[in-house]
């Protein structure tokens, strides 16, 4: 199953360090090659000798040495695996990945790569529970790193709960999965996401409420699905999810270059907000009170992307998915822009102010395609995406 796979495994400083060796051995079994990072708190619970000895190769640890940043470099470390296992992962280290601190080896080798992370957390049930660590979970979650485990039961501290890590052989079930072709591998998949923002001046601008969450949350379930995501993104204010290509635009006139540059592919989706105007000549200094007065703002139409990709004549994309925001009418509104438009399928949602959609973790969608009008329940957006990401892979494949 792991053959020829390359995993870097970094051990962190718990007693669960104990049955690493044993996971070694295990992935060595199914074929994977394994190099070890030891933490320094690591070295407490495991040797560098019985590690390197093990893995049949040398253990990095976290006082590296000037001679071996010249051989491999740190950063070539962590880019040349296929996975890169955090087992055990403490408390310490979910708090520093996930606010991508970089002050010893480990935690450099995490933030200078985007290697596919799984982690295997081991830490006192009330370091477990505790609001810091969950919100941790959240963002490490969000950024799109595995997580197996922790198991529930007797600890070494003598307490009882959440906290064990998983035993190696979940560890390895966990590593198989993640490494596992997807439906979408081998394949290109278009994201738009966020709002644009069209200048006025030089430090004014028009946006809309996009958070871009939706959008991201997708870009991520395809990824996971092992699609090449390029996701294109204007100014959200949550971040991209790793693993993807990204690229960063403003206005929707970029936004619609970028796109171009990123065909061919074989599904597009369009989950951005894009302005439908900008203004019409945006000023190259500042408007002054004094000196321009009230502005007279005229506008211009922008670009529509959707259409434009939706009917083109060469090289659209063979599924193309837009969105549509209403806030009243959703189902017939929808699909009169999906006929406008010419998209295969579209998305809809009720935006108005009381279902808190906007900006908010839930969404309830409608999926308006050549079958008819399907009602999704109200779901987290992490949900809707997975669901459609993976009607996105059932047609592609199709
Ligand atoms: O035109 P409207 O904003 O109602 O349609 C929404 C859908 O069209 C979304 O999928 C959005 O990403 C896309 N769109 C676009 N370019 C525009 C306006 C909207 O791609 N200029």
């Amino acid at each position: 199953m792991l053959a020829n796979k390359r995993i870097l495994l970094i051990i962190g400083g718990g007693i669960a360090a104990f049955k690493v060796p044993d996971l070694i051995r295990r992935l060595q079994d199914r074929g994977a090659s394994v190099t070890p990072v030891l933490t320094r708190a690591g070295e407490e619970f495991v040797t560098p000798l019985t590690v390197s000895a093990l893995a049949g190769q040398k253990v990095y640890r976290d006082l590296f040495d000037l001679t071996e940043e010249s051989e491999m470099g740190h950063i070539q470390l962590s880019r040349s695996a296929d996975l890169i296992v955090v087992a055990p992962a403490t408390a310490d280290m979910m708090a520093k990945m996930a606010n991508g601190l970089a002050n010893d080896l480990a935690s450099t080798l995490l933030l200078a790569t985007d290697t596919p992370v799984l982690i295997a957390p081991a830490m006192n049930v009330r370091m477990w529970d505790h609001p810091a660590t969950r919100r941790n979970l959240a963002q490490l979650v969000a950024d799109g790193v595995g997580v197996i485990g922790p198991n529930e039961g007797g600890m070494a501290c003598g307490e009882f709960g959440p906290g064990r890590m998983s035993e190696p052989l979940e560890i390895v079930a966990a590593i198989e999965a993640k490494l596992a072709d997807g439906p979408l591998k081998g394949r290109r998949v278009l994201v738009t996401s966020g709002p644009t923002h069209e200048p006025i001046d030089p430090v004014r601008y028009i946006a809309n409420r996009s958070s871009g969450a939706q959008g991201t949350a997708l870009a991520a379930a395809l990824r996971d699905l092992g699609a090449h995501v390029v996701f294109v993104t204007g100014p959200a204010s949550v971040p991209p999810p790793s693993g993807v290509e990204v690229v960063r635009v403003e206005t929707a006139r970029e936004m619609s270059e970028a796109v171009d540059a990123a065909l061919p592919c074989d599904a597009a989706v369009f989950a951005a907000a894009v302005a439908d105007w900008r203004v019409a000549s945006a000023s190259d200094r500042k408007l002054k009170k004094t000196r321009d007065g009230m502005p007279n703002l005229e506008f211009a139409e922008n670009p529509d992307i959707l259409a434009r990709v939706s009917q083109m004549t060469g090289g659209r994309p063979p599924l193309v998915v837009g969105f549509a925001a209403e806030t009243d009418d959703v189902i017939a509104h929808a699909t009169a822009k999906r006929a406008r438009k010419g998209c295969d399928w579209i998305v809809a949602n009720d935006v108005s102010p009381a279902t808190g959609i906007m900006g908010g973790s839930e969404n309830a969608v409608v999926l308006i395609s050549d079958e008819g009008a399907e009602e999704w329940p109200r779901m987290g957006k992490a949900e809707v995406a997975t669901r459609l990401a993976a009607r996105i892979a059932a047609a592609v494949a199709s």
